[in-house]
Formats: C-alpha cells, structure tokens, sequence
C-alpha cells in the first residue's frame, strides 16, 4: 500500500492537558441550580486550547466512545482570516469593514502542516467508537495528502465517501476556473457503521418525477419511490455563509448548519457523542445539540469558543453545558471603561451603552472557582442591540453577583455586584 511520508514525519504526543472546568452555562437558565453540588449532566464541553492536548486528556474517558468526528481543520491556504464584526458590509470596499482577530493558516511548508495534521488524525481514530464515522473537510489545498493519512490509519478499504460540497461566490481568478468546492473525506472506523439513510432522503428532481408520471417504465423496471425521496448523491450543493446570510455569525470560514445536518443525521443518533476538535464558530456543536446528540467542541482561539457558546445559548437545546480551559483561565482582561449593571427584583440590567457588548452572563452566587452562568444576553446575529436586561431564574439565590462580559473586539471582563 503506498504510504506518505516526508522527512519529518514522527508521531509525538503532548502531555494531555490539565482541565479546568471554567464554567457551566445554563441556557436561558434553564435547570439553573446554584448551591455547590456535583454538576448536574450535560449536553456537553466546548474545551479552549490545543487540540492535540485536550484529545490526548480525553482519551482516558472517550477511547472508543465518540460516534462522529467532524473536523474542519485550516487547509493549508496559507491565509490569515479575520474575524467580522456586523452584517452586510460591501464586499467591494474591504477598508470599510469592521475587523477582528480570527485564526491563521499559515505553515512553514507542507511538511509541517503535516506534522500538525497526522497526529491529530490518529487520536482521532482512537477516539472513535467501533461505529463511529471522521468527517474531514478540506479542499484542493491537503486533500490529497490527506487522503493518503488516512487510509494509513483507518485503512483504504474503510473510505466511505468522498463528499464535494459545491458553492457559489465571487473570486479574483482570471487565469484558472472558480476553485468553489471543498471535499469532505469520509472514513469508519469498522466495517459495521452507523448510516441513517432515512434521515437524510432529499426530494427526487422535478425532471425525474416528471419523467415517471409521464412514464413508469422510464426506470427499466425500476420504479423510485417518489414520496420517500432519493439518497443524496456524494456532491452536494449548499450555499455557504455569505455576508447577507442569517447564520452568520462573523467568525471567519463558518460553515452553513445544512451541511452539519446532513451530517449529523446520517452518522449519528439521538444521545450520541458527536466531536469536533476544530469547532470554530460552533456550528457542528449547535447542530448537535439541536438534534439532541451530546457534543464535544474545541478551538484554541478564544474568540471561536466564545462565539460557539453564544450559539448555544441562543439557538441550541436547553440543557446545560460546560466551559472548559486547557489552561488556566487567569484573570480576564479589563475593558478601558466598565460597563455598569444594576440589580433589579430577580433582573440585572445594563446600565450603560450597550453598542460594543457582544455578550454578557450572570453569575447570582459566584463562588470564585467554576461560574454558574444562570442568565446570558447575545448579541443577535442581525445585529439588532444586545439585550439590556436579564432574568435570573425564580429559584436563584442571591448572594454575590458576578457578571462576565465580552466586547464585540473579544475583550473580556468580569464585575461583581
Ligand atoms: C476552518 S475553521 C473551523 C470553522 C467551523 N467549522 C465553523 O463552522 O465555524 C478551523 C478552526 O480550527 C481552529 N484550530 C486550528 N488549530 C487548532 C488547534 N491546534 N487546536 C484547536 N483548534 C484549532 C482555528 O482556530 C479555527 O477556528
């Protein structure tokens, strides 16, 4: 079997990191308990920091137990991508756009963006239940190389699919047709996988059900079943996460909740785990929440595990989930002018201008170790006003109130009451 390799390669694994379990929140406080107890079950974590450490930490509990990985790493495009604050702006005049940090994706050469990737590939594989499916999502870039990695470690035989996700959108290139598709490689663990086709028929084209209302021998004895809907084909098409698009959340290459869907549905069932390790603005995270999967997302970059939460929050399911830090949280940074909140009967309300807040929590019982995040308030991906006031849940118990806050620019700060 042919095998990459390059002059680098070796496969050396970090100490797994030290978890700290920075906060739980409560969506809408939804279940909210404030005295110090066990934490009560989870939908699951959103972890801050390397993956490679995190996974090399979750090993001891989840070796053999995710049921599907999705992972959507940078692709070798050797960009920085920033982050964009608001909706609509013109993408013709990009001076004009309101900006901040994002993630980079920007390697030395191939051979150590492989040095990044083949590692986090094999824990992944470990981490895969006997049934469980890896998602990997890349495009003309790494595919290739890629695809070599992963039939070393799951096998060849074990490729299920190689998805391509077309799209529309503007491009510069004059010299070479519009590069609009990524591939998603597709690998089981076992030859026994779980692949929920009902989940996923999509309606037969209207050419087709034409064709057979016209004439049923159209399928050489084969007739479809126009009602149940066909298998989708290995090339899918959906629109990606533009400017005008109402999922938008900002965060640089956010994928559309479609593909996730899709996803999600045909490999995963009700109550399973469902991982991604490159999670960015959490789409994947979001999606399995909804559809009532357990999830574990991660990023190093506190901007995406921010933005995943505030997805969570106010588009996920209503059972609580965990924060969690690779590192130790330290202090969060001060803003160069705090916001003031006030603390009504069972409300806390915003006090000051609410224009550069992109989120806020409340904590009615910090305890000063994980934070019991009982009310949020998010900015809405319209770009309307964040709100200006919360409800703490009727069974709160009021003691020290603390309230974290994070700007539109990622500042973060926290106040207590
Ligand atoms: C292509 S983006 C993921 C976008 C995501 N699927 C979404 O819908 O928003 C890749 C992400 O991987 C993260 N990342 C890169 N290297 C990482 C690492 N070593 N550990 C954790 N996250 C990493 C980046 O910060 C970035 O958010």
């Amino acid at each position: 079997m042919p095998v990459l390799s390059w002059l680098s390669k070796s496969l050396v694994f970090p100490e797994p990191a030290p978890l700290i379990t920075d906060s739980i929140v409560y969506p809408a406080g939804a279940g909210y308990v404030s005295a110090v107890q066990p934490l009560p079950a989870t939908a699951g974590s959103l972890f801050l920091g390397d993956n490679l450490a995190v996974m090399m930490a979750l090993l001891p509990e989840y070796e053999g137990k995710i049921n599907l990985i999705y992972a959507d790493p940078p692709f070798f495009t050797n960009r920085r991508f920033a982050a964009r604050v608001g909706r609509g702006e013109d993408s013709r005049k990009p001076h004009e756009w309101q900006l901040a940090d994002g993630y980079t994706d920007h390697w030395e050469d191939i051979e150590a963006y492989l040095d990044f990737l083949y590692p986090r590939l094999k824990i992944m594989h470990r981490l895969l239940a006997e049934t469980g499916a890896l998602y990997l999502h890349l495009d003309w870039h790494a595919d290739a190389y890629a695809r070599l990695l992963l039939d070393e470690i799951f096998g060849p035989a074990r490729l299920l699919n190689e998805i391509i996700w077309c799209y529309h959108g503007p491009s510069p290139i004059r010299s070479a047709f519009n590069r609009k598709h990524d591939t998603i490689l597709v690998y089981t663990k076992s030859e026994e996988y779980t692949f929920n086709v009902d989940d996923v028929r999509i309606p037969y084209d209207i050419n087709t059900v034409k064709t057979f209302a016209a004439s049923p021998k159209a399928g050489f004895g084969k007739t479809p079943d126009l009602e149940r809907g066909k298998v989708p084909e290995d090339w899918w098409y959906f629109p990606v996460v533009a400017r005008l698009h109402k999922e938008r959340t900002g965060y640089p290459t956010q994928k559309p909740e479609a593909l996730l869907e899709r996803i999600v549905r045909a490999s995963s069932n009700v109550g399973d785990w469902v991982a991604d390790f490159f999670c960015g603005s959490g789409t994947a995270p979001l999606v399995a929440s909804r559809l009532g999967r357990r999830f574990i997302g991660c990023d190093r970059i506190f901007r995406a595990v921010h933005t995943a939460r505030a997805r969570l929050v106010q588009q996920g399911g209503t059972t609580p989930f965990l924060i969690q830090q690779a590192q130790s949280p330290g202090t969060p940074s001060a803003f160069s002018e705090a916001p003031r909140f006030l603390l009504g009967q069972d409300v806390v309300r915003l006090a000051s201008d609410t224009t550069t807040l992109d989120y806020w929590e409340v904590d009615p019982a910090w305890d000063g170790k994980i934070f019991r995040s009982a009310a949020q308030a998010a900015r809405p991906l319209n770009s309307q006003p964040i709100a200006s006031e919360v409800r703490l849940p009727a069974n709160s118990e009021i003691s020290s109130v603390c309230i974290r806050c994070v700007t539109v620019a990622g500042e973060q700060m926290q106040v207590t009451l």
